[in-house]
């Protein structure tokens, strides 16, 4: 990959508006939720589940999920520690985008590794970033595996899988907690939503 051009020959360049008109706009102020979590957690089915409340009370966010972006925008990436920690880089990149543009952010990947967490809290900045883990069992997300992806891994059939073959490093000090298997999915939700109330504009509806 050609890495020359960063910073050399490049010049910022600004835009006529500002966060605050943005905010003004939408009527709202931008927010990442950072899901993580073994594959199987809930993290696809909350984040699919906010986003649709979110819209319905009229608030712009969009889910960037773990499988969709790895069709597109992350097509050319695998599963070594090297390529997960590239994966996350570029989503950290483009929920900083998509909150520079007034939207609140879901993000839903495994993001297994903690240092990559912290780059995309870095890159994404303290102040817009909430990390959530989806903290359903191993065993849990084994016993349902909805994708038949732990039995494949556990025949040998997918390598560097992750809490088979590859490491899950738990957040030490999360904004939220979430147990799918002994919550419901309406329950997480309304944990979420308390967690980004502040972001919220209630004289929205
Ligand atoms: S991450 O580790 O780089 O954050 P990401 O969330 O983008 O992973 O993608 C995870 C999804 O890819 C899983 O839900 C699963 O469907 C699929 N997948 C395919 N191979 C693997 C693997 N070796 N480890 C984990 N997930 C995999």
């Amino acid at each position: 990959m050609d890495q020359q051009n960063t910073a050399r020959d490049l010049v910022w360049q600004s835009s006529q508006t500002s966060t605050q008109e943005r905010r003004v706009l939408l009527k709202q102020s931008p927010v990442t939720l950072w899901m993580t979590g073994l594959s199987g957690a809930g993290k696809s089915t909350l984040a699919f589940h906010l986003e649709k409340r979110l819209i319905d009370a009229g608030h712009a966010c969009f889910v960037l999920d773990g499988d969709n972006v790895r069709h597109g925008l992350n097509r050319d990436l695998g599963f070594s520690p090297h390529a997960r920690t590239e994966n996350i880089r570029r989503i950290a990149e483009v929920a900083k985008l998509m909150n520079a543009a007034g939207l609140i952010v879901i993000t839903s990947f495994i993001s297994p590794y903690r240092d990559d967490r912290s780059m995309a809290r870095e890159i994404i900045g303290s102040d817009a970033f909430r990390e959530v883990h989806i903290s359903t069992t191993l065993q849990q997300c084994e016993h349902r595996d909805p994708k038949g992806l732990y039995q494949k891994a556990r025949a040998g059939l997918i390598s560097e899988f992750t809490g088979i073959s590859a490491p899950y490093e738990p957040p030490i000090a999360p904004c939220l907690s979430l147990d799918t298997s002994a919550s419901s999915v309406e329950a997480c939700t309304e944990r979420m939503l308390a967690l980004i109330q502040p972001f919220l504009d209630e004289t929205r509806r």
